[in-house]
């Protein structure tokens, strides 16, 4: 089988998370990791044993011509990023969530890729957890019936958490479309974030074509999730249907009700775990076009824009 060339830019802990998952897997070559930080760069190529490191992603991607450009930076650098990707000739940019900071950088984003038919991924890796798993196999299975409500909740402000909460909401809904969105966001204390710059309280209603309202709930306005002691990882999706309802706490477990009795089970979060998987379904794309990842940018983009399609 053949192995795919990586370059991993920007080094810090995600980066690093991404490093290491594609150094253990042999269906990719980590060619270089690149960091504007030297003391960063000097700690990765010891623990990596990396050949290529730098400080200038461009000249790196194009020295290298990695298939594979991987970036993990804060959100206030994507597009930038994605175009060194492109520019350098690889088949698959994968990057890490949020896509953008506005919806017009992710249109200009999706538009150079489509344009290059270039590839893309963005890290919602939680739905790798064996818990996320559990509850989509039990939306599947048809036990809680008709689904009609899906509900989201993170006491983490938006540019951290939401597009993971909308990304599987869409995943338990089969990423049906939506039909219209209202959303409300309040407080700007978290603007003062310069890496992830958000309101401090988001709330929204999501009404997909298939009928099925979605309602996310995403910062310090967020209901608490008493389950959970650190408010870090107070997140639930719950999934309500006709004939009962099935959950996800992002820390704690997955539990459902439904014609068969009440169910639960563990769960938490694993990046060692969600990450081999879903580095994994980066090889298999690129063997087959016709297996995109579950993490592809066009359905990233559709969580990201989501909004109101019926209206526009
Ligand atoms: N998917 C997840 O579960 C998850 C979890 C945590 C964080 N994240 C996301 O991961 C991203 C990175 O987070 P982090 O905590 O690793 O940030 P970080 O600040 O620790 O690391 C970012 C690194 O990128 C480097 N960098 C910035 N611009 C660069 C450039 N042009 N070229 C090369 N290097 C550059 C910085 O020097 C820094 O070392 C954020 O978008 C964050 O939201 C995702």
């Amino acid at each position: 089988m053949s192995q795919y060339r990586v370059l991993v830019a920007g080094i810090g802990r995600r980066g690093m998370d991404h490093a290491h998952t594609f150094n253990k897997d042999m269906r990719f070559d980590l060619v270089g990791v690149c960091d504007k930080r030297a003391d960063r760069l000097r700690d990765a190529a010891a623990q990596l044993k990396v050949q290529n490191i730098g400080t200038s992603a461009r000249s790196m991607a194009n020295n290298l011509r990695p298939d594979i450009f991987c970036f993990c930076t804060t959100p206030d650098t994507r597009y930038e990023l994605v175009k060194i990707g492109v520019e350098c000739g690889a088949s698959l940019v994968a990057f890490e969530k949020p896509m953008a900071l506005s919806l017009s950088e992710a249109n200009e984003i999706m538009s150079l890729v489509r344009r290059a038919g270039v590839r893309t991924v963005v890290c919602h890796q939680h739905r790798y957890g064996a818990h996320y798993r559990k509850a989509k196999e039990i939306i599947e299975s048809g036990l809680l019936g008709t689904l009609h409500t899906i509900h989201a909740t993170s006491c983490a402000w938006m540019t951290h958490l939401m597009t993971h909460l909308v990304d599987y909401m869409r995943w338990f809904n089969n990423n049906i479309d939506a039909q219209w969105v209202m959303a409300q966001a309040s407080g700007n204390g978290k603007f003062k974030d310069k890496q992830h710059p958000s309101p401090d309280y988001i709330a929204g209603v999501i009404h997909f074509a298939n009928g099925v309202r979605g309602i996310i709930d995403c910062g310090a306005g967020a209901p608490d999730v008493p389950e959970i002691d650190y408010w870090w990882r107070k997140s639930r999706i719950s999934a309500h249907g006709t004939l009962g309802f099935a959950e996800v706490l992002t820390n704690a477990g997955w539990r459902a009700v439904t014609g068969e009795g009440i169910s639960t089970g563990r769960g938490k979060m694993d990046y060692e775990h969600d990450m081999r998987l879903y580095v994994a379904d980066i090889a298999r794309w690129l063997d087959d076009d016709k297996v995109p990842h579950p993490c592809n940018g066009e359905s990233a983009y559709e969580g990201f824009e989501i909004r109101s399609r019926g209206c526009s």
